[in-house]
């Protein structure tokens, strides 16, 4: 790699990352069932069927995984912690060995120096909450103020820092609107009020973070470049829609207390009566601002009904998931979200990598690495407080509705034997976070 830790400032964290039932293994430890579930025994929702029973089986294997990150030098790990593993009915009576899980792995980090960095929920709703309508419920907003009081009462006091939840834009319009993941509905409704209900739930978990007395609070947004895929005016307004619902409504939401126009002209028919009135809550104050980036979109008008707009193929480079390169759009997100949003809030790059079909010599993820962290400086250049940077992902893993053949990880796990092997850019990343 081109980049090494002293290009960085000196107290800049490095990172890798990964999420519950993407890695541990649902079926084990008495977690209970979930959405993704029963999505992915629907035919026609994932690729092949596949699921998370025993995805790399980080439930049994998490100390070896652990040494993994601790050999690499990476300072901190992002882990999710799975609402079903802890209340296998989303409410009531915890599961003592997902409590215990979390607390081993917690101190298994401590011990090798890493950093634990949480986030609450990362897609796995337990199927009971789903039964009752899920995000589209407002009551889930307490439902997840509970779970986190009773696994940040555990695990709490140990945390470096703790994220509500992952990727907003996903858990509603990916969901709901787009019927791509759990729990598959494509519904104009349903889909505002998850959009709503997610930004609640997330400040009701900050609130209840804060009684407990914590601190390095943050949430977690997923970011897509839209570019208009040609020069009319149309092209322009679409693309700034798909900015607007991807991007802004989230950022505007939790960090200026307001929806932006051109969202609600499509979307306020079908918010919750009262939305207006729960910004207190969806605002309060974070500490930090987590962006997961990876690709843009080029985005143009089409004759549906709204948002009525399509993404079309763009010229750039492509990933293994089909998604264009295009590294500059990260530091034109880093300092645009510090100019309209976090002003001198500490940002991280919660998540940023590309799947790759080159199994152990990949040396596209080495350049796709070193291209994003070259935006990174750059951003650290204009002044922006980027504070870290995570690598998605630490191991090959369920790539949602993708099954396992979207391979993520800068290490290599063999699905049949899961044994771990790690690839070119794991060495070339411990190269550069290790060497003086
Ligand atoms: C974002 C999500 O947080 C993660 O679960 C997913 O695997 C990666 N993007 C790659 O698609």
């Amino acid at each position: 790699m081109k980049h090494k830790r002293s290009d960085f400032p000196v107290d800049f964290q490095f990172g890798v990352a990964t999420s519950a039932y993407q890695i541990e293994g649902h079926a084990q430890g008495g977690a209970g069932k979930t959405h993704w579930d029963s999505f992915a025994a629907t035919p026609g929702n994932v690729v092949n069927a596949e699921n998370g029973d025993l995805a790399c089986d980080h439930y049994n294997r998490y100390e070896q995984d652990l040494d993994l990150i601790q050999d690499a030098g990476f300072d901190c790990y992002r882990f999710s912690t799975s609402w079903a593993r802890i209340l296998p009915e989303g409410r009531g009576p915890a599961n003592q060995q997902g409590l215990d899980f979390y607390d081993r792995l917690v101190d298994a980090l401590l011990e090798r120096g890493i950093k634990p960095c949480a986030t609450l929920y990362h897609w796995e709703l337990p199927s009971p909450l789903a039964d009752l309508g899920g995000w589209r419920n407002r009551d889930i907003a307490n439902w997840f103020a509970d779970f986190t009081e009773i696994i940040m009462g555990r695990i709490g006091d140990r945390m470096f820092s703790v994220a509500s939840i992952n990727e907003p834009w996903c858990v509603s319009w990916l969901s709901h609107f787009e019927g791509q993941h759990a729990p598959g509905l494509r519904d104009i409704r349903a889909t505002a009020r998850a959009m709503h209900h997610v930004l609640l739930a997330h400040g009701r978990a900050i609130e209840v973070m804060r009684g407990l007395g914590m601190s390095n609070l943050g949430a977690v947004f997923n970011l897509e470049w839209s570019e208009p895929a040609d020069d009319s005016t149309e092209a322009q307004s679409a693309a700034a829609l798909y900015d607007g619902i991807y991007n802004r409504f989230f950022l505007s939401g939790v960090f200026n207390k307001s929806y932006p126009e051109n969202v609600l002209e499509g979307l306020s028919p079908h918010l919750p009566k009262g939305w207006q009135d729960d910004f207190e809550t969806i605002g309060s104050p974070v500490d930090w601002c987590g962006l997961n980036f990876y690709t843009r979109k080029l985005i143009t008008h089409s004759d549906s009904a709204w948002p009525a707009l399509k993404e079309v193929p763009g010229p750039l480079p492509k990933t293994q998931m089909g998604w264009e390169i295009d590294p500059s759009a990260l530091s034109r997100f880093l300092i645009r979200t510090a100019r309209d949003y976090t002003g001198d809030l500490s940002i991280y790059v919660t998540e940023n990598g590309m799947a790759s079909v080159e199994r152990q010599q990949d040396e596209d993820r080495i350049d796709y690495l070193d291209q994003h962290l070259a935006e990174v400086r750059r951003a650290l250049d204009h002044g922006v407080p980027i504070k870290g940077y995570f690598v998605w992902s630490l191991l090959d893993n369920y790539e949602w509705a993708l099954g396992y053949e979207k391979r993520f990880g800068l290490v290599d796990v063999d699905f049949k034997t899961l044994e771990r092997t790690p690839k070119a850019s794991y060495f070339a990343l411990k190269n550069a976070l290790t060497q003086n």
